[in-house]
């Protein structure tokens, strides 16, 4: 007997209400709108307020994604929750989800892939399902980067760049086997791990404690990233993974209705469509309102394409991402 396909059979997102734009940080440090139109294509992004953190983000995605899916909470039987900025150190947030949805004692799984936590969530769902480990799955992406950013001219280059939100999917035996996912790919280089980084605070060897004084007073307690070897490395890993998951279905580029690209700077969607030769129709980019959210970037992203018809019934969808790790994917479907 054939394994059962997987589908996306539901999406949900949210973002908090308060936007932030580019304006808007220029009153907190010394930047531009030029600037960062011009490097990132960021022209605004949402930062949470008091009432929310990263969890309860994720949880109105995932009662979104569940309704979308028409699937009652009582029916998952797997939780996987992507965030690099969980509420707490420990535990993660996928217990958080589960108490709350009230679900019974499923297991709940944290992952960390930053940028590509969701496309890595996709593709242990995926082999969950066709394995018949599990049925229906929730998978999440949420991240509260506001909190963590330094806002001063300092930390400008990363904080710019970074927005919060979440999205959610719910994945579970696809009806139809002709739709869902294909292939995937996942794969990681740590030889650069520390050049997308936020290293403080943590339990290193050599530190005296998880977090000192003199972390904070000295400024390591912030990302670090050094961007340009990160955009380097983006656009040579992103189209590699896009034409590995197409050549494992024995198709190629010119295939593909609609590419999903993590959204970490508009400039590196571009360039990864001018390297595949992918007209830009063929791809959508939302960072314009957003900036990188990260682990909610895919499903922010693929649920606006979806609602705005570029991501149709039948469709060839090809989701990559790649973020800090390294770690980087793609996840290829038929929609
Ligand atoms: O998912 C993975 C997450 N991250 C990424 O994918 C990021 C990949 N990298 C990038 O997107 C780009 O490297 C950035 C957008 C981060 C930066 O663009 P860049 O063209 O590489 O600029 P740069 O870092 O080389 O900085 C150019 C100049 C510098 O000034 P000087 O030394 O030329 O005088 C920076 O100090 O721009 C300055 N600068 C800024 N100016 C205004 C850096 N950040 C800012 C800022 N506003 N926010």
């Amino acid at each position: 007997m054939n394994a059962p396909r997987a589908r996306i059979l539901g999406l949900g997102i949210h973002v908090p209400s308060q936007v932030v734009t580019n304006h808007d940080l220029t009153k907190m440090m010394d930047t531009s709108h030029e600037w960062i139109v011009e490097r990132s294509g960021i022209e605004q992004r949402h930062w949470v307020g008091p009432e929310d953190g990263n969890f309860t983000m994720g949880l109105k995605a995932a009662r979104m994604a569940l309704a979308d899916a028409g699937c009652d909470a009582a029916e998952i039987d797997c939780i996987i929750y992507a965030t690099l900025s969980p509420d707490y150190y420990f535990p993660g947030c996928g217990v958080l989800i589960q108490r709350e949805l009230g679900i019974g004692h499923v297991p709940a799984f944290d992952i960390r892939q930053q940028c590509a936590g969701f496309v890595y969530g996709l593709q242990m769902a995926d082999s969950f399902i066709r394995a018949g480990q599990y049925r229906k799955i929730l998978l999440i992406g949420s991240e509260v980067h506001s909190r963590l950013l330094d806002k001063s001219t300092r930390g400008r280059t990363v904080s710019v760049l970074f927005g919060d939100g979440a999205g959610a999917a719910v994945i579970g035996v696809s009806d139809d086997p002709a739709r869902g996912i294909l292939s995937s790919c996942m794969h990681s280089d740590g030889s650069d791990a520390e050049c997308l980084a936020m290293q403080w605070p943590g339990v290193a060897a050599g530190r005296e404690g998880f977090i000192t004084h003199q972390d904070i007073d000295e400024a390591r307690i912030f990302p670090n990233m050094e961007g340009q070897k990160v955009f380097k490395t983006a656009v040579k890993c992103m189209p590699e993974a896009v034409q590995e998951v197409l050549e494992k279905q024995g198709l190629a580029v010119s295939d593909l209705d609609m590419l999903i690209p993590h959204q970490a700077n508009l400039r590196i969607s571009e360039m990864v469509a001018k390297l595949l030769r992918l007209d830009a129709s063929k791809v959508h980019n939302n960072i314009q309102k957003y900036g990188n959210t990260t682990a909610a970037t895919i499903p922010l992203c693929l649920s606006e394409a979806r609602a705005l018809g570029k991501v149709k019934p039948g469709d060839l969808v090809c989701t990559v991402a790649f973020g800090s790790g390294f770690t980087w994917g793609a996840v290829l479907m038929r929609w």
